[in-house]
């Protein structure tokens, strides 16, 4: 077997199997059952939005969606491959690349669709994916609709992974994991990830989800890890948390960005990426890209949090605060935002019984002093409800949430 991304790893592209641009029927959505947030954004501390770098509201985003609209108009009108490809599709795209230090990327109107256009145009019968446990929904739904044969490693497991790509039977192979898992917030070891993929000839795509904007200077865990530009690294990304905008992302290879302007049903069949927000994500590459500072700055505040409540620090902008009983966790969100501080609960069914959890985002643009004020309300409000942490949040106790998911646990996103 050859070592390393070898001819193969090409062939698995352009191998893929090739689902036919079929016109499908309108698609149904669930019912809308989405309440508006009524939280009064001047009164209230939000440590529960993705918005890790605060550049949703920054006046040089917003400048560039504006700028967008009056040159673009406000909406794409069609598809990309007809005639919804602007010259903003590409300035953004250049800047992804400028940014991560990919060679080519191609933007999709979201993350969820970028991860089922990338998982359904390498998967087929002749492809295995194999993916972490704890991968997020859409690379879950983007592995079933690719009508690959899927097999599931323990979360972080690599000698499993190693043993299911030495064991299998199909020519080809795609690996998928997440920088920094969205929950737990704990980091991928990319560097050997890859290193196994390359054994086996196997393609690794990494969701970068949570990693863009805050690991590696803002520029990610693919490109800390030394992995930016390797053939057989693909990563996909949202614009929507670190970026501050909305839509997504896959950066590769020239041929895969070829390969999924062909074949990605969710960029064919979908209306392309609103102007204003592309240009609001480029601009959000620019403005990280010259400035590690916001990295450091997210990843100090992260720091603050998980010193104050005594937890071990993840690798992202989300630390966890485990709680246990959901109605715990439910209780303490309401009684944290009647204080002022607005904060993410993980309960039954996003998480199994038993172990539910408070999630606080940690963010650029809030004073270390504002996020020690929120991390103590926390911490003392949390110590006050769960009798076994009663003592203080103590650091030994409270540091084991992060492994204490049972095997299987998906954050609700099924097998
Ligand atoms: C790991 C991961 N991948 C993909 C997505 C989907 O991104 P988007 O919200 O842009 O569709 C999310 C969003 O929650 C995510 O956490």
């Amino acid at each position: 077997m050859a070592h390393g991304p070898g001819p193969r790893a090409h062939a698995t592209w352009h191998g893929a199997e090739h689902h036919r641009p079929k016109p499908d029927g309108p698609e149904r959505g669930p019912s809308d059952s989405a309440a508006t947030n009524s939280a009064a954004p001047d009164t209230l501390l939000d440590l529960a939005s993705n918005d890790y770098l605060g550049l949703s509201t920054d006046p040089r985003l917003k400048a560039a969606a504006v700028d967008a609209i009056e040159r673009y108009g406000t909406g794409a009108r069609a598809s990309r491959v007809v005639t919804g490809t602007q010259p903003v599709h590409a300035e953004l795209e250049e800047e992804l690349c400028g940014l991560t230090g990919q060679p080519a990327a191609l933007a999709f109107s979201s993350g969820y669709a970028a991860n089922l256009g990338i998982l359904t145009a390498l998967g087929g019968p002749g492809t295995l994916i194999v993916r972490d446990e704890h991968c997020h929904a859409s690379l879950i739904d983007g592995a079933r609709l690719s009508r690959s044969p899927v097999e599931v490693f323990a979360h972080g497991d690599l000698a499993a992974l190693d043993r299911l790509l030495a064991g299998r039977s199909q020519p080809r192979a795609v690996v998928v994991v997440e920088s920094v898992y969205s929950v737990l917030g704990d980091a991928a070891d990319l560097a050997e990830t890859a290193r196994i993929c390359a054994k086996h000839d196997a393609l690794l795509v990494v969701d970068e989800a949570h990693g863009i904007g805050v690991a590696g200077g803002g520029r990610g865990a693919v490109h800390s890890a030394g992995l930016a530009g390797a053939e057989h690294v693909v990563l996909t990304a949202t614009l929507s948390k670190a970026l501050g905008a909305q839509g997504g992302g896959v950066l590769g290879p020239a041929a895969l960005r070829a390969h999924l302007v062909n074949t990605a049903r969710s960029f064919i069949f979908d209306t392309g990426l609103a102007p204003a927000a592309a240009a609001a994500a480029a601009e959000a590459c620019r403005i990280i890209a010259a400035d590690p500072s916001l990295a450091q700055a997210v990843l100090g505040n992260a720091a603050i949090i998980a010193q104050v409540c005594g937890i071990e620090q993840a690798a992202g902008a989300v630390q966890s605060v485990p709680v246990g009983r959901a109605e715990d966790a439910a209780q303490l969100a309401v009684r944290l935002e009647a204080a002022g501080v607005l904060v993410g609960c993980f309960r039954p069914p996003s998480v199994p019984d038993g172990i539910s959890r408070l999630r606080l985002t940690a963010r650029a643009d809030l004073a270390p002093e504002q996020v020690q004020h929120a991390a103590r309300l926390v911490a003392g409000l949390v110590a006050g409800m769960v009798p076994d942490k009663a003592d203080g949040m103590d650091a030994a106790r409270m540091g084991r949430g992060r492994d204490e998911l049972p095997r299987g646990f998906g954050s609700g996103r099924g097998a």
